[in-house]
């Protein structure tokens, strides 16, 4: 077997395990985000359609405004009503798409009080550009 040859295949084999290696370090992260904590201190569901939010309360309120307290663990129920949508926060590093006919599960917990964008960051038509509002994250 020649030198190039050696050094292909362990320039292959090195990344191939790198790629497990990062695959593996990251379970936990990814399992963290899956897992809805057991005792949330808010639940809201959000429902996304061309072109607007609507988030409705466990009191039984509906806002355009996701309107949260600083350190709460809100578990958000996101679908939609028509196509695919995405809620972005992009201060906060929040994204995940909003699919119809499908309850999406995710929890945040925004602790820095103030007003963040949220974005619908996935191409929906006409007014895909308009489709965002407000998180007031209140202290
Ligand atoms: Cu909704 Cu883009």
């Amino acid at each position: 077997m020649d030198v190039a040859k050696t050094l292909e295949i362990s320039t292959i084999v090195g990344a191939t395990a790198l790629l497990f290696y990062i695959g593996f370090i990251s379970l936990p992260v990814l399992y963290a985000f899956q897992t809805i904590p057991d005792d949330p201190d808010m639940v809201v569901e959000v429902i996304a359609r061309q072109w607007a939010w609507e988030f409705r309360y466990s009191d039984g309120s509906v806002s355009d405004r996701l309107t949260v307290k600083a350190g709460d663990v809100v578990k958000l129920e996101l679908t939609s009503e028509d196509v695919i949508h995405s809620f972005f926060v992009k201060d906060l590093f929040f994204k995940v798409d909003v699919i119809p006919g499908k309850v999406v599960e995710i929890w945040m917990q925004p602790d820095v009080p103030g007003e963040y964008w949220i974005q619908c960051a996935e191409f929906c038509g006409k007014f895909h550009g308009s489709m965002r509002t407000r998180l007031v994250v209140e202290e």
